[in-house]
């Protein structure tokens, strides 16, 4: 068989690749990505699938899919959305796109650093609302970021591309990982154990993967372990965050403000509360949505399936 779906229209023009090589391609042309029945359906008669983030690869559906299933090659770096090891235990291939969204991702974890700490966002709303009459000096004051220490969760690709550009605005760098990073990596960044990076820091960041370690990592106990006008940011996946207890903290004025571009639930509805407090910005999962990046992460799902399909090892296998 030699069938491919992929369940979103890529930007770019690295799927005619596939096309190119033989295969007949069926990319899912809505905005809304395929719904779980249709996944299974599509999955039944097709050797390889280009997925992304939202598409839920659980063991039903994985175990559902049709024998000449190969590859699951999925259009992001994060895979929490697949279940590894029933893909493993049927023989599958999963491969992810590291690297290549790396920048996009950390240039958005500091926009929304910045945007929070020097309340744009609040600025913006401020003039659209008319109640800009006049200059004063404590109108919509934020801490600066200068001199500010941040703490990056989780120092790999993206955490340490986010440090690099907060040592570029004089901020002092700790983080946290599953263990300390030999110097030439941490690159004058400091250690600490995560609690005391909760607490020790002005600025918070979030950067691993979701994994049964890090669900919830960002929980009641530790949100009050961070000072009172501290900012939170979650580029990484939403339910590393427990979304009650930081409604609950930032309802409490015991956090400075938030700037999430992953959340739990997602999407996030419109009526949510983190919507109606002050000084939360939460962009729609945006991260890597650099047109260049977009088409990168297309091209490097396509390479993974081909070479798949012609029997190779996927240059990005993750099993
Ligand atoms: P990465 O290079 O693998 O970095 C993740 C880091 O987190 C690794 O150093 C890892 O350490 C560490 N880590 C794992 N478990 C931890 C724990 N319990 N406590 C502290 N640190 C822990 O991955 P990446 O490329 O930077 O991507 C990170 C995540 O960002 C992805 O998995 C994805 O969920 C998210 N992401 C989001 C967007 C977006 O659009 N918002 C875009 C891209 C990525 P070990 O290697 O030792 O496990
Ligand atoms: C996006 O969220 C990714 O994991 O690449």
């Amino acid at each position: 068989m030699k069938r491919i779906f992929v369940t979103r229209a890529w930007p770019g023009r690295a799927l005619e690749r596939l096309t190119q090589a033989g295969y007949e391609v069926e990319v899912w042309p809505e905005f809304i990505a395929p719904a779980k029945g249709i996944l299974m359906e599509k999955l039944k008669d097709a050797s390889a699938v280009i997925t992304t983030v939202e598409d839920p690869l659980d063991a039903e559906v994985i175990r559902a899919a049709g024998p000449f299933l190969r590859i699951i090659a999925q259009a992001a770096v994060g895979y929490d959305n697949i279940d590894i090891e029933v893909a493993r235990a049927r023989g599958l291939r999963v491969s992810n796109t590291p690297g290549v969204l790396t920048d996009a991702t950390a240039d958005l974890a500091f926009a929304l650093l910045a945007a929070v700490a020097r309340r744009v966002v609040a600025g913006m709303d401020y003039v659209r609302d008319a109640k800009w009459t006049a200059w004063h000096p404590a109108l919509l004051l934020g801490p600066e970021l200068y001199g500010a220490t941040v703490g990056v969760v989780g120092f790999g690709r993206i955490g340490q591309a986010f440090a690099k550009r907060c040592r570029g605005f004089d901020m002092k760098v700790l983080y946290s990982d599953s263990a300390p990073k030999p110097p030439e990596v941490a690159q004058g960044a400091e250690y600490r154990p995560v609690n005391d990076l909760f607490a020790e820091a002005d600025f918070l960041s979030l950067h691993t993967p979701l994994t049964p370690e890090t669900h919830h990592l960002v929980n009641r106990e530790r949100l009050a372990l961070m000072k009172p006008n501290a900012v939170l940011v979650n580029t990484a996946r939403g339910r590393v965050v427990d979304t009650e207890a930081l409604v609950e903290a930032l309802k409490a004025e015991r956090l400075g403000g938030v700037g999430l571009d992953v959340t739990d639930p997602e999407p996030l509805p419109a009526s949510h509360p983190l919507l109606s407090l002050p000084n939360v910005i939460v962009t729609p999962h945006i991260g890597s949505a650099g047109q260049t990046t977009r088409e990168r992460m297309a091209a490097m799902a396509v390479a993974n399936s081909l070479a798949v399909l012609a029997g190779t090892e996927p240059p990005n296998a993750v099993v």
